[in-house]
C-alpha cells in the first residue's frame, strides 16, 4: 500500500477500518474530494485532457445554445433579468462563450442576462472567476431559486456518483469497494439496502440474466430536483450521453455503462489512478424525466444532439453556404464533431424541460426543437 496516493491511502484506510465502501462514496471522493479529487483540476477536458466534451470542441456549441436561450427569452416577452444558471461549469468556457457571443451579436439579450454558476469545488470556482474576469457584473457564483430564465448542464448527470448493482440468481446485490489481502482495491458484493435503488430496479422487471451488472443513479433524480428548484418560469436543458430506461436496461447490456477516462483512453477500472481518472456512467433519461415531472416540470422535448443542433444552426448554416474563410472552416469542423453520428451527434441527448407559474404546460418555439420527434419523448416513459 506504500505507493498509494494520499487520496487512495485515505480510502484504503477507511475500508480497512470500516469494511466495504458503497461505490457512490468512493466515486464522490475520487472525483470531488476538495483537495485531491479529479475535478479539482479544471483542465481535464479537451485535447490536452482526458476526454472531449461538446464545450471543449470550440465555441460553436455555446453559440448555438445561446441562440436557443435568446429565442426562449424573446418568446417569454424579453424578461429582465433573464437568469442563466449553470451547474458543472468546469473551466467556465461555456459561460464565457455565451457571454461573449451575446455581447457581440445580441447586445439586447446580453443586457438582460444574469449568469450564475453553482460550483462546490473552490479550485474550480477560482478558475471560473479568472475565465469570466472580462465580464464583471454579468455573472456570479450562486445558486438562485425560483428565477426566470434557463438552467443549463452539459455532462453533469453522467458525473454524479452512482450505485453499481449485480444480479445473483434471482436477486440484486450492490457492488461495493473492498481490499484484497495485499491491499489493492477490488469489487465485492454487499446486500442492496438503498431504497431508491431497490425501487428503481423493481420497476424494471425481472428479465435479467445471472451475472448481469449495471448502474442505478438516484443522485440523477436529486440533481434534476435541485435544478428544477432554480427555475420558476423558463426552461432547463440537460445534455448528456444516455438512454431511455428500456434501452439502458436491455438484458444484453450485461456489463452496464461504467467507464473511466484518462489521456483519451477508455477503460472500466475505477481503481486505477484514483483522483486522476474520470469515472462516469450513461444517464437513465427516463429516471431524469420522471424526477422532473415530480418536481413540477413539463418534459417538453427529448432528442439527439445532432437533431437539436441542426435545427438550432439552420439559419447560420444557410448564411455560411459558399463562404470560404478560416472562421467558416472552423465552424464547419466544430459542427461536424458536434453532430456527426460517430462523434457526439448520436450518443448525446438533449432533455428540455419547462416550468411556468401557469399550470398549462408550454413548449417554447425554439428552432432547436424543429426536428424533435414526439416518439422519442414517448419512449422516455418507464
Ligand atoms: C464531465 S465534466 C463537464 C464539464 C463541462 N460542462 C463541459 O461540458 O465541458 C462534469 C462537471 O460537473 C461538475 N459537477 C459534478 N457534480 C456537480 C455538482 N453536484 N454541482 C456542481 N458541479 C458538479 C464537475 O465538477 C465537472 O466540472
Amino acid at each position: 500500500m506504500s505507493d498509494l496516493s494520499p487520496l487512495a491511502a485515505r480510502l484504503a484506510a477507511t475500508i480497512a477500518a470500516s469494511g466495504p465502501m458503497p461505490f457512490p462514496s468512493f466515486m464522490a471522493a475520487a472525483l470531488y474530494d476538495r483537495q485531491h479529487g479529479y475535478y479539482t483540476n479544471p483542465n481535464r477536458t479537451g485535447r490536452h485532457g482526458d476526454f472531449y466534451t461538446s464545450v471543449s470542441t470550440g465555441p460553436l456549441f455555446a453559440i448555438l445554445l445561446a441562440t436557443q436561450f435568446a429565442e426562449l427569452w424573446e418568446s417569454m416577452g424579453r424578461p429582465s433579468p433573464f437568469h442563466i444558471v449553470e451547474r458543472g461549469a468546469n473551466n467556465a468556457d461555456f459561460a464565457a462563450d455565451v457571454l461573449s457571443w451575446s455581447l457581440t451579436h445580441r447586445p439586447d439579450f446580453h443586457a438582460a442576462i444574469s449568469y450564475s454558476i453553482d460550483e462546490p469545488l473552490p479550485s474550480a470556482a477560482a478558475a471560473q472567476a479568472a475565465r469570466l474576469a472580462p465580464f464583471p457584473g454579468k455573472w456570479q457564483h450562486d445558486s438562485p431559486s425560483n428565477v426566470t430564465g434557463v438552467f443549463f448542464a452539459n455532462e453533469l448527470l453522467d458525473a454524479v456518483p452512482f450505485r453499481r448493482v449485480a444480479r445473483r440468481g434471482n436477486s440484486w446485490v450492490e457492488r461495493t469497494v473492498s481490499l484484497t489481502p495485499d491491499g489493492s482495491f477490488c469489487w465485492s458484493d454487499s446486500p442492496l439496502l438503498d431504497r431508491s435503488t431497490k425501487s428503481r430496479l423493481a420497476s424494471l422487471g425481472d428479465d435479467f440474466p445471472d451475472g448481469y451488472e449495471t448502474e442505478v443513479a438516484p443522485a440523477v433524480a436529486s440533481e434534476v430536483r435541485l435544478a428544477a428548484a432554480t427555475i420558476a418560469h423558463g426552461a432547463l436543458f440537460f445534455i448528456d450521453y444516455g438512454f431511455t430506461a428500456s434501452d439502458y436496461y436491455l438484458p444484453e447490456r450485461s456489463t452496464g455503462t461504467l467507464r473511466c477516462y484518462r489521456h483519451h483512453k477508455a477503460h472500466e477500472n475505477p481503481f486505477d489512478a484514483i483522483g486522476d481518472t474520470d469515472i462516469t456512467a450513461h444517464v437513465d433519461f427516463s429516471l431524469a424525466a420522471s424526477a422532473a415531472r415530480a418536481a413540477g416540470c413539463h418534459v417538453a422535448a427529448f432528442l439527439d444532439q445532432a437533431r437539436f443542433l441542426t435545427g438550432a444552426a439552420a439559419s447560420a448554416l444557410a448564411s455560411l453556404e459558399g463562404v470560404r474563410s478560416p472562421e467558416a472552416s472552423s465552424w464547419h469542423r466544430q459542427f461536424q464533431s458536434l453532430t456527426h453520428p460517430a462523434r457526439l451527434g448520436r450518443s448525446f441527448q438533449v432533455l428540455v424541460l419547462t416550468k411556468s407559474p401557469d399550470p398549462s404546460p408550454f413548449t417554447p418555439p425554439l428552432s432547436g426543437l424543429r426536428f424533435a420527434n414526439p416518439r422519442s419523448l414517448a419512449a422516455l416513459a418507464g
